[in-house]
């Protein structure tokens, strides 16, 4: 068939998506907006903003785009979903209004406490004394979550009273993170995985479960960041803890979602933890993970247009099959992230880290300048393998990972040290 795609976005994950769409036997054209240059040699390149939501179904119309896919976070809050439904395009990602289950960690509470699903005791405040008071009534360390979309930045975890009061006052008093509420919330302990689901409304299809490691440095120390590596499957989760995060938190989820008027349809991505007392939710977010989408789709062996189709057209959804063989990557940012950092250096190494055809290079934040690959991001690529199981997946990439030159870029070497 002769499908034309347009995937939204320019980073690891889109270029995951379009890695996974240029598998499929329905797809003969892919567009990325904006791309990057590694997602330039398996796509055309369009420069609309992933937020330009206007230019995007101008784009979409007059190229006859059959199918349109969204991976950031920010189109979707921005209402994509709903101007190409309203413009009569089939696209893939949730309406604005079910978005709000990442867009505002107070609804996605609200949501959970309202239908029972497990999750840390929390309340929110907008008023700063209040908050004080009581986060100075609770214990330490305390989870502070700014209620917006802050890129990954918005949650921070003090340990004692004086940082929790400067964190407070940042977020309420001086609008640091834009003017909004603040979710506290009681901190728990476990190892963390992500579960993602393609959802059509009501119904809920799981994909394989992965690991994000989202401190900037070995040991899972340092600032939280957009995610260092991942892998898939994570062995040390087994299946009836799986299968009851299934049952017990997603399913419930997408119905609630229904019931509350606000049907999901796109990719769920559950953020939870293996407590002592059981899985609970962490956070939602209403599209794929990056970098987790980075170790699942390569596993994916079902034609990811016909997953796509059957949500967006409400049609049986097709058997979604997964590969045995494990994946592990590395991600390379660029030095001082994620804080600030420079861009613009040249990256080389390319086809010496590929010579192993188990090793795939998905681009995060990359550009091309006369020629040659420059970093342009903080996160800028990910060197992943695939093996027998996690350890040769590890091994593999590493080398790969090794390989490649830039005077700019650190990794954490530890991707995967929970379960290896
Ligand atoms: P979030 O953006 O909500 O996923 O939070 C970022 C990170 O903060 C998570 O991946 C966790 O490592 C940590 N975190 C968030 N909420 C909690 C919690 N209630 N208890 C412990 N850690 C948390
Ligand atoms: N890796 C976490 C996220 O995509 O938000």
């Amino acid at each position: 068939m002769n499908k034309k795609v347009l995937v939204v976005g320019g980073g690891g994950r889109e270029h995951a998506i379009v890695d996974a769409l240029s598998r499929s036997s329905r797809v003969s054209k892919i567009y990325c907006a904006p791309g990057n240059a590694g997602i330039a040699r398996q796509a055309e390149c369009v420069p609309i903003k992933d937020n330009d939501v206007e230019a995007l179904v101008a784009f979409a119309r007059k190229e006859g785009i059959d199918l349109t896919v969204v991976g950031p976070e920010v189109s979707l809050a921005a209402g994509i979903a709903d101007a190409f439904q309203a413009a009569g395009l089939r696209i893939f990602g949730p309406s604005r209004a079910a978005a709000t289950i990442e867009s505002s960690k107070d609804f996605a509470k609200a949501l959970m406490a309202k239908y029972n699903v497990p999750t840390a005791a929390y309340k929110t405040f907008s008023d700063y004394a209040e908050a004080l008071a009581y986060v100075k009534a609770g214990k330490f360390p305390v989870v502070l979550k700014y209620d917006g979309l802050a890129a990954g930045k918005g949650v921070v975890i003090p340990e004692n009273l004086q940082d929790a009061e400067a964190t407070l006052k940042d977020m309420l008093l001086d609008d640091k993170f834009g003017h909004g509420k603040v979710v506290v919330e009681e901190f728990l302990t476990g190892p963390e995985f992500s579960f993602m689901c393609f959802v059509n409304g009501k119904e809920v299809y799981p994909m394989t479960l992965s690991q994000d490691h989202k401190r900037a440095f070995e040991g899972d120390k340092g600032p939280n960041t957009g995610g260092m590596g991942a892998y898939s499957p994570v062995p040390i989760i087994p299946a009836e803890d799986e299968e009851f995060a299934l049952e017990n938190i997603m399913k419930p989820v997408a119905a609630a979602m229904v019931a509350e008027g606000c049907p999901f349809k796109g990719v769920l991505y559950g953020g939870l933890m293996k407590t002592p007392d059981g899985v609970k939710v962490i956070e939602f977010n209403c599209r794929f993970g990056d970098p987790e989408t980075e170790v699942v789709l390569p596993r994916l062996q079902s034609d990811i247009y016909d997953i796509f189709s059957a949500i967006v057209d409400d049609t049986p959804m097709p058997e979604i099959k997964w590969q045995k063989e494990a994946t592990l990557g590395f991600v390379l940012a660029s030095k001082g992230y994620p804080q600030s950092y420079e861009k613009g250096f040249e990256i080389k190494g390319f086809e010496n880290a590929l010579s192993d055809p188990s090793v795939r290079i998905y681009h995060m934040g990359t550009s091309e300048r006369d020629g040659r690959i420059v970093t342009s991001g903080g996160r800028v690529l990910m060197v992943l393998a695939s093996g027998a199981d996690l350890k040769e997946a590890q091994a593999k990439a590493l080398v790969a990972a090794d390989k490649i030159e830039c005077e700019n870029l650190f990794k954490r070497r530890d991707i995967g040290w929970r379960v290896l």
